[in-house]
């Protein structure tokens, strides 16, 4: 194996420019040519091909983003497309190809591994929605970025007497929410996993403010049936919560953050791994972080599974809220 490429693929996530540097330069040091496409599946079809040396990947490491570009590309999903996808890549006499991104693009690497081109995936998406995996690449920025935001919101909220609802990103997942509002001290949590009755939850703000407290936060994760507009739609014309109510939307910026000391040191770790996966011949696998140690799966396994959440970490939230 001579020539390996690598692209990020899907929203891009705090640590994926670590996991590119790690690949081209092990890579390198491996004797592989090291080929970057630029903005994911979308720019194999455009022949968006770049060489990668150790220098032009120098003064990436602390950027959040990705400076190969990403991109949602749903020619990628068809059988077409991805056949036509590995014939662009043999024409550029390429032998392995590492994906970093989340499940949808991970699911694009198997596709290709089952047409039997070789492919390893470095887990990396804000999302943390790939079963098996503990922790993916972006996921501890996102959520300090989340919490951090939630402590200003409590800061606001406590001096005016309002109760908030702080909407997450996580698409179908509720992990962010679940995890930052846990942490952040929230009321309530709101997430796709658990079927919510707005009645409940109004009532729960309402005691808080009966209890004294100086505001309430409810976390509402994106993907939840009720989102954040409607719950305060809901709010306005059947309850009242006693608190005055605001809508705090998180969205991309929960994706835009300096990569923290974790999601450096698991991101270049996962891109030495993939190197070395390829370099001893082992593709059709995910690298991610499990049980406090990075670690490789078959990426079938990964694919087919929903990932689960730890749903007795909710009541501990309502515990600790009181
Ligand atoms: P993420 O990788 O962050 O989950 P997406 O779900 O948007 O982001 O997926 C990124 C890209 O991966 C898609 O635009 C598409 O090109 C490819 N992809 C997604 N799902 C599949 C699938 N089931 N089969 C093949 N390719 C897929
Ligand atoms: O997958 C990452 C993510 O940020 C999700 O949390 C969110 O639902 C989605 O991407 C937003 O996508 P876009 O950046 O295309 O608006």
């Amino acid at each position: 194996m001579k020539n390996i490429a690598v692209l990020t693929s899907g929203g891009d996530a705090p640590g994926m420019n670590a996991a590119i540097r790690a690949v081209v330069r092990t890579g390198i040091h491996q004797g592989f040519n090291v080929i970057g496409i630029q903005n994911g599946y979308s720019g194999l079809f455009q022949e968006r091909f770049i060489t990668l040396k150790a220098r032009d990947v120098g003064g990436i490491l602390h950027q959040g983003g990705t400076f190969l570009g990403t991109s949602r590309c749903p020619t990628f999903k068809t059988k077409t497309g991805q056949k036509k996808a590995i014939q662009l890549l043999k024409q550029q006499k390429i032998d392995g190809l590492i994906v970093i991104g989340g499940s949808g693009s991970q699911s694009g690497a198997y596709a290709l591994s089952q047409l039997g081109f070789p492919v390893v995936g470095i887990a990396s998406t804000i999302d943390n929605d790939l079963s098996g995996i503990d922790i993916t690449i972006g996921v501890d920025t996102a959520l300090n970025i989340a919490l951090e935001a939630i402590d200003r919101l409590r800061v606001t909220a406590s001096s005016h007497q309002r109760a908030f609802l702080v909407e997450m990103m996580g698409r179908n997942s509720g992990y962010l929410a679940l995890m930052a509002g846990l942490a952040g001290g929230a009321e309530a949590i709101l997430i796709p996993e658990v079927k919510i009755d707005p009645l409940a939850i109004a009532k729960k703000l309402r005691a808080a403010y009966t209890r004294g407290k100086t505001h309430a936060l409810a976390v509402v994760a994106e993907g939840a049936k009720w989102n954040a507009q409607a719950l305060a739609r809901y709010f306005k014309k059947n309850r009242k919560l006693g608190f005055d109510l605001r809508v705090t939307t998180l969205g991309h910026v929960q994706r835009g953050g300096i990569p923290t000391v974790f999601d450096r040191l698991l991101a270049t770790q996962l891109g030495a791994a993939a190197i070395q996966s390829l370099a001893q011949g082992k593709s059709g696998i995910l690298w991610g972080w499990k049980n406090g140690a990075i670690a490789s799966f078959p990426l079938s396994q990964i694919i087919l599974k929903k990932k689960s959440l730890d749903l007795t970490l909710l009541t501990l939230a309502d515990i600790l809220a009181k």
